[in-house]
């Protein structure tokens, strides 16, 4: 993937209609609450490509989605909560103008001087927006001279502000190009799809199998060898024969995952003692059950010791390794030792060399609850973008950039 980026171009003087994915948490569905950004983090990450643009001598105007609104009247996802954030974090002002596309709109990105920030209302407002009708897209085109995509967690949506802006910019002579943002994580996640270095060791975690049929496919053509950890072990486990007590078990997928463990022969690594417990509780008394011993009232809940020492053997000498989804519910203290340790045994690979690859979503949110994103090669700011793109699929966002 050799994609023009902001620094393949000139910028001074122009206008720059940069899409972002400000898709964060919100305080609040309450559309009568004053509702506030919960975690940043989304809005940080864009900051490179905004604060370069500004400095060279680039206007700026801003456009993402935020939350799935059905239409214009689900006002608790406007983008005001984000402006304020965005101020806050700039210290820069941040013009913001409610509509999507509007005449005001036009005049506010018109009058928009270089240094300046527009942020425009959340694009599902606009019903244009999730058809990619072509008008919204050459109207988000008109508004700049050149398109910028920093959005790596919406580049599987073939949106107007993602695909159709993208086209109509090129189709009138500008420059289609990534932010750093899109970069990095394209640079990052490409890595593991197109020339992985070897050993090449794939961690698979979550609650369904069923998500990630087509990933783990995909992975079993590229990595060694792949860690189940998660929900989707326990329905792997059934497969083989083994009784998973109350455990969350796809059964429906249960032909799937006896297809994939036929595949993978020795490649597909499985938990071998799990932490049970009898609810999903904090209070819950829990213990390590081994899987051939599993009580018939008792769930599995996180992985367990005996797993966690095999997991490392596997991971030693690897030279990457790409982790997609939790080894348990890592939200409850007593059963997130498995997500946790994993997340140390994974900082410490990297001090010693390897590269190691956090997908988004949850496995992104565990590596921040542990305090080492810093420690990581790459925490991927894009959940369902990061799995379509490790599935092996083309993402519109991707695609639209200029080659280089
Ligand atoms: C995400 O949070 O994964 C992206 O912002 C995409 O959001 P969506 O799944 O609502 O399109």
């Amino acid at each position: 993937m050799n994609k023009k980026t902001v620094t393949d171009i000139d910028v001074n003087g122009k206008k720059a209609f940069v899409r972002v994915d400000f898709n964060v948490p919100l305080s609040s569905k309450d559309p009568n609450a004053t509702i506030t950004v919960t975690d940043d983090t989304r809005i940080r990450a864009a900051l490179p490509t905004i604060e370069y643009l500004l400095d060279h001598g680039a206007a700026v105007i801003l456009a993402s989605h935020l939350g799935r609104p059905k239409t214009a009247d689900d006002v608790q996802f406007a983008m005001k909560p984000v402006a304020a954030k965005l101020e806050e974090i700039t210290g820069r002002p941040v013009k913001y103008v409610p509509a999507v596309m509007s005449d005001e709109v036009k005049a506010a990105a018109a009058a928009l001087k270089p240094g300046e920030i527009l942020l425009l209302e959340n694009t599902r407002f606009h019903p244009g927006e999730k058809k990619n009708d072509p008008q919204l897209g050459a109207d988000f085109a008109s508004l700049a001279d050149v398109y910028v995509d920093d959005a790596f967690g919406s580049a599987h949506r073939p949106d107007a502000s993602v695909d159709g802006a993208a086209y109509a910019m090129r189709e009138k002579g500008g420059p289609v190009v990534s932010g750093f943002l899109m970069n990095a994580e394209i640079s990052a996640l490409g890595v593991a799809v197109e020339n992985p270095p070897r050993p090449y060791v794939a961690i698979m975690g979550g609650a369904k199998i069923s998500d990630k049929i087509k990933l783990i496919e995909n992975l079993l053509d590229k990595a060694d060898k792949i860690l189940i950890g998660g929900g989707m072990a326990n329905t792997f486990l059934k497969a083989q024969g083994h009784n998973m007590g109350k455990s969350l078990v796809e059964e429906e997928a249960l032909p799937e995952a006896k297809r994939l463990l036929e595949m993978s022969a020795d490649r597909l690594i499985l938990p071998v003692d799990v932490v049970t417990a009898t609810e999903v509780s904090a209070d819950a008394p829990s213990e390590v059950e081994m899987i051939w011993a599993l009580s018939p009232d008792k769930m599995a809940l996180d992985i367990g010791p005996a797993t966690l020492e095999r997991f490392n053997a596997e991971l030693q000498g690897a030279q990457l390794v790409v982790w997609n989804g939790p080894m348990g519910v890592f939200e409850v203290a007593q059963f997130a030792n498995g997500t946790n340790q994993l997340a140390h045994m994974l900082a410490a690979m990297v001090d010693n060399g390897a590269t190691v690859i956090i997908g988004g979503g949850d496995s992104a949110a565990a590596v921040r609850k542990a305090g080492l994103t810093d420690k990581m090669t790459h925490v991927s700011t894009g959940g369902g973008a990061s799995l379509e793109l490790l599935e092996g699929r083309q993402l519109p966002g991707v695609v639209a950039l200029d080659e280089k």
